[in-house]
This record gives C-alpha cells, sequence and structure tokens, in this order.
C-alpha cells in the first residue's frame, strides 16, 4: 500500500462495495466507528451471489463496481465482501490511487490472536473456501489448523430477508456441526453478510466459541487506515450514506437495507 495520498480531499465519501446487502454489515460497523464519514455503498445486486461463481468471474465483477467507485470520488474502497476480496486482492492495491481496506487480513488476524487451542472454524461462500486464502493467511503464522465449511445456503437466506427462526437454525446446524465436532474454539463468519444470522450461528455452537466476523473487524482496519494516513474528516456533520445498486429492483434492496441498517434511506440509485 502507498504510504501518502497527499492529494486526497478528507470530506470525500469511503466506497464499501459488496455483491448484495452483505456490505451493510461493514458500512454499519464503519458509521458505528467513524460518525463523520459520509459513505457510498454499491451493492451488485443483479449479479449476486458472487460466491458460487468462478474466482475469474468475480474478480472482472469486483474490479467493475470498485473502478465506478473510484470514478465517483472516493477518498477510500472498502471491498465488504470475502469472495470479492478474494478475487481482486492483489489487483486492487496496484490498481487505485486510494487506499484499500479488504476484509480478510483484518478478520484472520483477530481468529489468530482469540483461539486458545489452535483449531479455528471458517465458514465462507465457495468461492472464498475453495481459494483457500484464509488457509494461506493461516499458514503464514503457524500453529493454527483452519477447518473449513462452505456455507452458500446461509447468503441465499439474508438476500431474501431471512435471518432468524426454525430454517436458519437448521442450515446452521447442518453446516455448523462439522465445525464443532472438530472442537473448534473460534469461528471465523467469512461472508459478510454472516453477522444478519448471528443469533442463530450463536445459538448453534453455544457460549464457548469466539464468533470473529468482518464487519466489526474491517471497520477497525478502515479506522486504523484513515488515521494514519490522516485522512480522517473532520467535519462534524450527520451521518450520509448513498445507496446504488446494480439490479433492477431497487424497492427490495432498499427495503431490506432499511429493515437491516435500522435507517431511513431517501433513495437507491440504480446504476
Ligand atoms: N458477502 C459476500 C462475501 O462476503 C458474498 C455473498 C455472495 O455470495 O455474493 O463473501
Amino acid at each position: 500500500m502507498k504510504q501518502k495520498f497527499p492529494e486526497l480531499d478528507t470530506t470525500l465519501p469511503i466506497g464499501v462495495f459488496d455483491s448484495g446487502v452483505g456490505g451493510l454489515t461493514v458500512a454499519r460497523a464503519i458509521r458505528d466507528q467513524l460518525p463523520n464519514e459520509a459513505i457510498i455503498y454499491l451493492g451488485d445486486t443483479a449479479r449476486n451471489p458472487y460466491g458460487t461463481k468462478p474466482i475469474k468471474e468475480v474478480r472482472e465483477y469486483s474490479l467493475e463496481m470498485l473502478d465506478r467507485l473510484v470514478a465517483e470520488g472516493v477518498k477510500m474502497l472498502v471491498i465488504a465482501c470475502n469472495t470479492a476480496s478474494t478475487a481482486v486482492l492483489r489487483d486492487a492495491y496496484e490498481r487505485y490511487d486510494v487506499p484499500v481496506v479488504e476484509v480478510i487480513r483484518p478478520t484472520v488476524r483477530s481468529a489468530i490472536a482469540l483461539t486458545r487451542n489452535g483449531n479455528i472454524g471458517l465458514i465462507g461462500t465457495q468461492a472464498t473456501v475453495k481459494s483457500r486464502v484464509y488457509d494461506d493467511f493461516c499458514a503464514v503464522h503457524g500453529g493454527v489448523d483452519l477447518i473449513s465449511q462452505a456455507a452458500p445456503r446461509f447468503v441465499e437466506l439474508v438476500e431474501a430477508g431471512t435471518t432468524a427462526g426454525p430454517e436458519v437454525e437448521d442450515v446452521a446446524k447442518r453446516y455448523l456441526e462439522p465445525l464443532i465436532a472438530a472442537d473448534i474454539d473460534t469461528l471465523i463468519l467469512g461472508c459478510t453478510h454472516y453477522p444478519f444470522l448471528q443469533g442463530a450461528i450463536r445459538h448453534t455452537v453455544g457460549p464457548n466459541v469466539a464468533l470473529v466476523t468482518s464487519d466489526t473487524e474491517t471497520a477497525n482496519e478502515v479506522y486504523r487506515v484513515l488515521r494514519k494516513l490522516d485522512l480522517l474528516n473532520p467535519q462534524d456533520h450527520p451521518p450520509q450514506i448513498r445507496f446504488e445498486a446494480t439490479g433492477r429492483d431497487t424497492g427490495s434492496f432498499k427495503a431490506l437495507a432499511q429493515t437491516m441498517l435500522g435507517l431511513q434511506i431517501d433513495s437507491v440509485t440504480r446504476i
């Protein structure tokens, strides 16, 4: 990462991108920690889900979305999607003249700091799990075992607005039982959609497994990077989030985002 971005205007928004509504968990965490920052949230709802697609395709879509945010004028890019981060991890740093924060590094760092018995569980999309990107980060640290499980049904449930109840718990049980049997003491929720399912996930794993979510960890990283680069917005103004989506049905995106963020959203622009 370049160390200085003197040309960047600190009052510009942060661009946050995901395949759909999952990145809202990250946007919400950023808003909680940095209420003075404006945000543009972009969901590629027309092509969601990413997690079942080949990495090459996800890479193409992700760069297109990130290019778009840069063209709109942002001071930072946040890739609020594990699958997209997996696909563009290297390219994004080289390609853009704004700082880039992705979700994987901060999340894995926190899981490694938390585990006591060295058995870390990972749930994520098929693309993220298959890429073994989390395995690579864990291998660098040594002394930890990563037990992975792809959990594609979770994204479908969240995109449909179903985040609690027996159906979610049944699915959670199916995905998480093998990880519990492997004696994990830490579980990475390696998809930004999953924090919306945290109640059912916690209910399934019980109180003794530490949950690491990419929303909080990524927001912590956004804070750290903006602070380090002297890019925090000094102005004191009410939080402002601009919503954009690629899908035709901006109405359902708006309704879902409103429920999930607990915020009144004036409009969602289709791009
Ligand atoms: N929210 C995305 C992630 O963190 C994935 C959702 C999808 O499959 O599109 O991986």
